[in-house]
């Protein structure tokens, strides 16, 4: 596997397959990978010739907030993952590489409406943050299809939305979410749980699976509210604190009406230093 950091060198890789007539494709990544990630990559290889993954803890989709030094960076063990499954060309660019004018200066996409949804209401600027820098990672690289983790729901419709509005010429992959044993959705920031947290964790999904049911066996008019409550009361009493969990439809996530089949359960909820995200889409 070929490492490279500067624009010039993805470039001329690049070129150099399209020459040969090969096909690219692509998995953005912020790196301290995991099993989640490592699944994008092998999906990524049934869909092209190359697979070219990029890790980038991008500044600019993180809150004044929120920590961007503290998140775990694992370059030594990420390229030995990456090896694992025949990664073609990992990109490493740094900060003042993807943003020389600072990215305070830099022109920016913004995916209206789905962007202020719920992780875009607890995380003002994350969106636009992640649209941007996807965009940007698009232009360099050019590839034909990205993989993207359904465990990051509402990014996979934002990424898709934006592709769409602007005719990026890139076919968007969704990769089902990995798990660990217990149910919990892998993500880096597990790592930021302690044992106890990680006991108490589970019980996050769980209640996703809880109120999937109950929304399919109850008969209409389904009260969404009382159920979604009840879901959230569940959560807080397990030891985590519920962000927010909200039925939404599954493209637009718009919030759930009488009418919708097609629905996503959304839900955020603090733990310990940890925000965890997961959904479950629910077929009515
Ligand atoms: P990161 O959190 O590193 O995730 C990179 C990709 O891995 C995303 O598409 C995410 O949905 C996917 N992923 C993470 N955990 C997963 C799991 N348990 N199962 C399946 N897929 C999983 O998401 C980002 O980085 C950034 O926002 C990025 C898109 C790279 C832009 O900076």
């Amino acid at each position: 596997m070929n490492t490279v950091e500067n624009i010039k060198d993805l470039r001329a890789q690049v070129k150099a397959w399209r020459m040969q007539d090969l096909t690219v494709a692509f998995v953005p990544t912020m790196g301290n990978l995991h099993e989640g990630h490592l699944a994008l990559v092998k999906a990524a290889h049934r869909y092209a010739d190359k697979v070219i993954v990029s890790i980038f803890v991008n500044p600019m989709q993180f809150g004044l907030s929120e920590d961007i030094d503290n998140y775990p960076r694992t370059l030594a063990q990420d390229k030995a993952s990456l090896i694992t499954v025949n990664t073609d060309l990992l990109f490493t660019p740094t900060a003042d590489i993807i943003y020389p004018k600072g990215f305070g200066e830099n022109s920016y996409v913004e995916v209206p409406n789905i962007s202020e949804l719920y992780c875009g209401a607890s995380r003002p600027g994350h969106f636009r943050g992640v649209a941007t820098v996807v965009c940007k990672l698009f232009n360099l690289v050019q590839p034909d299809v990205a993989c993207f983790g359904s465990k990051d729901y509402q990014q996979l419709q934002v990424i898709k939305t934006m592709v769409e509005d602007l005719s990026m010429p890139v076919d968007i992959i969704p990769v089902e979410i990995i798990r660990e044993k217990s149910g919990l959705a892998m993500s880096s920031r597990n790592g930021y749980l302690t044992s106890e947290e990680l006991a108490i964790a589970p019980a996050f999904y769980k209640t996703l699976q809880w109120l999937s049911e109950q929304l399919r066996a109850s008969h209409q008019p389904r009260d969404y509210a009382a159920l979604v409550m009840q879901a959230s009361e569940k959560i807080d009493n397990a030891g985590l604190k519920t962000d927010y969990l909200n039925l939404c439809h599954a493209q637009t996530l718009a919030p759930v009406t009488p009418n919708d089949k097609d629905i996503v359960i959304l839900a955020a909820a603090y733990l310990g230093k940890a925000r965890l995200i997961d959904n479950l889409p629910v077929n009515l």
